[in-house]
C-alpha cells in the first residue's frame, strides 16, 4: 500500500525518512496536488500534503477515483480542504494539530523587533558602507500596546513574549485562556477596544468564513494612526489591496506578513527569473516598512522533526486500522 507525498520540500525529506524507518512505501512528488496532478495518486491509499495544496471539492473527487482513502496534512490549518466534500467521499483527514507554536510565535516577534528597529534596512545600508543612521528610529517595545486576535496555542506563546518586554497585552478570543490572563496580564476586550487601542496587533486565528478579510478598509480605519500589523496566520485574513491603502496614508505605520492570500504557486518557489505577475505583492515590495517572509514562520528544526514524526504517526493510526486522534 503507497503512499504519496505531494510538494516535498528538500528541508522535510530527509526527516520524513528517519521518522517513516521503512515502515510505508512512501513515494515523494515535488509537485503540489492540484486537479492536474491529482492522478499521480493512483495507486496509493493515503495521500499527504502541505499548506498550499488544493484540496478543494474537484480535487478530493479526483483522489476519491483514484483510490485514497486518506489524507495527512503536514500542516496545522486546514482551509485549504473541504472538509464536507471529503466525509462525503469517505475520504479520512488528519493533521498536525501542534508542531511548535513557539517556532510560529517567535517568527512573528521577529517580524515586530525587525520592522521596529529596521534591521533589514540597517543590514542593507552597512553594506554599503553607508553607517548613517538617519530614518531607522524605533520604539521602546516597553509600555506598548499589542493586540492579539487569537489566544490559542500560538497566541498565548506570543503573550508570554511580550510580557517579557513589558509591553501591555490586549486580546479577542471567542474563548478566554485563564492561564494568560492570570500569568502574564493579557486583559480581554472587544475587537473595537482592540483596534483603538493597539500599537501592534498581530493576528493568531484560523481562516474561515467568518475570518476571512476581518482586516479591511472598515476595520483598518478604526485601528491607531501608524499601527504595526502582523500576519503570521493565513494571508486571507487580511485583505491586501486594502492594507495598500492603509499604507499608503499611514494609518499602517508598518506590515509584517509571513503568509499573503495570493502566495500559492508563488511562496516555497525560486520565481528569482521569472516576471513577476502579481501586482499586489509588487507593489507591497515597494514599501521600506513592509517585511515580507514566505511561509516560513514555521520553519525550525523542532518544528519540522515535530511534523514529520507526526505525519508517519497518523499514517500508522490509518495503516493499523485504528482511529487517530489527529483525525479533523
Ligand atoms: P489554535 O486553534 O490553537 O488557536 C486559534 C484561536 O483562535 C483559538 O483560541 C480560537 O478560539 C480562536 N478563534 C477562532 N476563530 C475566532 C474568531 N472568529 N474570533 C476570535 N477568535 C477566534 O491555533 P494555533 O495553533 O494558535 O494557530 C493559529 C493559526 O496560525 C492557524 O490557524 C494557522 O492558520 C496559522 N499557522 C501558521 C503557520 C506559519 O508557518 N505561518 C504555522 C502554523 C499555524
Amino acid at each position: 500500500m503507497e503512499t504519496v507525498i505531494y510538494s516535498t520540500h528538500k528541508f522535510e525529506k530527509d526527516r520524513l525518512l528517519n521518522a517513516n524507518i521503512n515502515q510505508h512505501n512512501i513515494r515523494f512528488l515535488e509537485v503540489p496536488l492540484n486537479c492536474d496532478t491529482a492522478y499521480l495518486a493512483k495507486g496509493a491509499l493515503a495521500v499527504s500534503i502541505f499548506v498550499n495544496d488544493d484540496a478543494s471539492a474537484p480535487v478530493l473527487e479526483k483522489l476519491s477515483n483514484a483510490g485514497v482513502k486518506f489524507l495527512v496534512l503536514r500542516s496545522a490549518g486546514y482551509n485549504h480542504v473541504n472538509l464536507e466534500k471529503a466525509k462525503e467521499l469517505g475520504i479520512r483527514i488528519a493533521r498536525v494539530p501542534a508542531y511548535s507554536p513557539y517556532a510560529v510565535a517567535e517568527h512573528a516577534v521577529a517580524l515586530m523587533l525587525a520592522l521596529n528597529r529596521k534591521l533589514i534596512r540597517a543590514n542593507n545600508r552597512v553594506h554599503e558602507l553607508n553607517f548613517s543612521l538617519d530614518g531607522l528610529t524605533g520604539f521602546d517595545m516597553h509600555g506598548k500596546t499589542v493586540g492579539i486576535i487569537g489566544t490559542g496555542q500560538i497566541g498565548s506563546v506570543i503573550a508570554r513574549i511580550l510580557y517579557g518586554f513589558d509591553c501591555r497585552i490586549l486580546a479577542v478570543d471567542k474563548s478566554e485562556n485563564k492561564m494568560i490572563r492570570e500569568r502574564f496580564g493579557v486583559i480581554y476586550s472587544d475587537y473595537e477596544t482592540l483596534y483603538k487601542e493597539s500599537d501592534i496587533i498581530t493576528l493568531h486565528i484560523p481562516l474561515s468564513s467568518e475570518t476571512r478579510y476581518i482586516i479591511c478598509k472598515e476595520t483598518i480605519s478604526k485601528m491607531k494612526q501608524g499601527v504595526m500589523l502582523i500576519n503570521t496566520s493565513r494571508g486571507a485574513l487580511i485583505n491586501t489591496k486594502d492594507v495598500i491603502e492603509g499604507l499608503k496614508i499611514r494609518q499602517i505605520g508598518y506590515l509584517g506578513i509571513d503568509v499573503y492570500e495570493e502566495e500559492s504557486g508563488l511562496f516555497f518557489e525560486d520565481h528569482s527569473e521569472d516576471i513577476l505577475q502579481d501586482d499586489t505583492i509588487s507593489r507591497l515590495l515597494t514599501f521600506n516598512n513592509v517585511l515580507i517572509t514566505s511561509h516560513q514562520a514555521f520553519l525550525t528544526n523542532t518544528a519540522l522533526d515535530n511534523i514529520a514524526s507526526v505525519t508517519i504517526y497518523n499514517l500508522n493510526c490509518f495503516y493499523g486500522g485504528g482511529k487517530c486522534e489527529n483525525e479533523l
